[in-house]
């Protein structure tokens, strides 16, 4: 049972001061604080000074509705969640429904029944309550969402300029001891580089997705021809799929028009797309890029003749460290779970959407589009 105190307070609106003087009574033999007004125009303005823990809301009132009341409660962000029981004669059944409709949680009826009113005004009084503590957990979550998106952001940074100094200088040495080198100690220095860009570019993609995360994800947008990025990252992942036996082949439909975009950020969607379908791809197969003007639309295609990702688990594609049962088929190849979720902010961020179809044993086909300026 919840306990009433002198610290809860309720508010009563009536017209009539025998309803008034009755409510008043059953509340305060329970021990409720209890703020009677006649009107509602004064019931609003105590209630903008001192918010209550609870209304009573006549409908019927000459000066201002209940509905009206109700009405511009609802509209004040400080005093919307408090719940407003209405009060209505037993025949109204319209007005009762109207009361819901107009934000009310509850009504009760006159002739009022001592016991109803108390079971009503403590069931919604735990309803507030709970929503209260929830509102209040919700804002405690959001604050350690936000620090472990400072500290994240902040340890993928530092971590950064080291490595990147460690790259650079294995690449030097690699580069002048390389006549003295055996076949051996060439590879460890390839090592070295792979393992360095590997962590640099998961480094890049905590650094995203922590700036994602605090609503900082940074676009800078020119109009520019979008075929240009898209080029380019073939002919580099092409060097990549070439290893694993597998060709990209890139074909447009017609001379595209710009699109307003951040020409790095969309190669980095590229990338993500094209590193994900050789990825987990079995070596020997081919993929297919395709442009084309659709719609006031711009669509990118990526088509893999992977193993297909199943139906049932797609939702996980664009959450953060969101894998599937799907592999990659290399076991040098890692995979964190961050690139699709990374693709899509940086899509919405566009304007622009992302999808795919996918069909087990067969392959998966992932599709983004940018709006074409009229
Ligand atoms: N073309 C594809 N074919 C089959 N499965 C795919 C394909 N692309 C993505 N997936 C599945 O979706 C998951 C999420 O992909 P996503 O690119 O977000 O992360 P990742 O590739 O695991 O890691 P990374 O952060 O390095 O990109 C992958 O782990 C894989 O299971
Ligand atoms: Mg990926």
């Amino acid at each position: 049972m919840i306990e009433a105190t002198e610290r809860t307070n309720i508010m009563v609106v009536d017209d009539t001061p025998a309803n008034l003087k009755l409510l008043q009574k059953m509340l305060q033999s329970k021990g409720y604080r209890v703020l009677a007004f006649l009107d509602g125009e004064k019931a609003l303005n105590a209630a903008a000074q001192s918010p209550p823990d609870l209304i009573f809301l006549d409908i019927k009132m000459p000066v201002m509705n209940g509905f009206e009341v109700c009405e511009r409660l609802k509209a004040d962000a400080e005093l919307r969640d408090i719940p407003v029981i209405f009060i209505s004669a037993l025949a109204e059944t319209a007005d009762k429904v109207k009361a819901f409709a107009a934000g009310g949680v509850d009504y009760v009826t006159k002739p009022f029944q001592f016991e109803e009113v108390n079971a009503r005004v403590e069931t919604h009084l735990r309803l507030r309550r709970q929503q209260i503590e929830l509102q209040r957990q919700q804002i405690e979550l959001q604050t350690l969402n936000d620090m472990k998106n400072h500290f994240l952001g902040m340890a993928a940074h530092d971590l950064r300029t080291p490595l990147g100094a460690i790259m650079g200088i294995t690449e030097l040495l690699a580069d002048q001891l390389s006549p003295l080198l055996t076949e051996k100690q060439s590879s460890f220095f390839d090592m070295l580089l792979s393992s360095s860009k590997f962590m640099i570019g998961l480094i890049n993609d905590l650094l995203d997705t922590s700036a994602i995360e605090s609503g900082y994800l940074t676009i800078e947008r020119w109009m520019v021809d979008i075929s240009v990025p898209i080029k380019r990252s073939v002919e580099i992942n092409g060097m990549f799929a070439s290893l694993k036996n597998i060709s990209i082949a890139i074909s447009c439909q017609e001379k595209l028009p710009d699109v307003f975009a951040d020409i790095n950020r969309i190669e980095q969607v590229i990338n993500n797309l094209l590193s994900n379908a050789i990825k987990y791809s079995q070596p020997g197969t081919d993929i297919a890029v395709h442009l084309r003007h659709e719609n006031n639309e711009v669509i990118i295609s990526v088509a893999d003749q992977g193993p297909g990702i199943p139906e049932k688990e797609q939702h996980k594609l664009f959450q953060a460290f969101g894998k599937t049962s799907v592999l990659p088929t290399s076991k040098n190849d890692r995979s964190t779970g961050l690139g699709l979720l990374i693709v899509k902010k940086i899509m919405e961020a566009h304007g622009g959407r992302i999808w795919l179809l996918s069909e087990p044993g067969k392959g998966t086909e992932f599709f983004f589009s940018l709006p074409v300026m009229p």
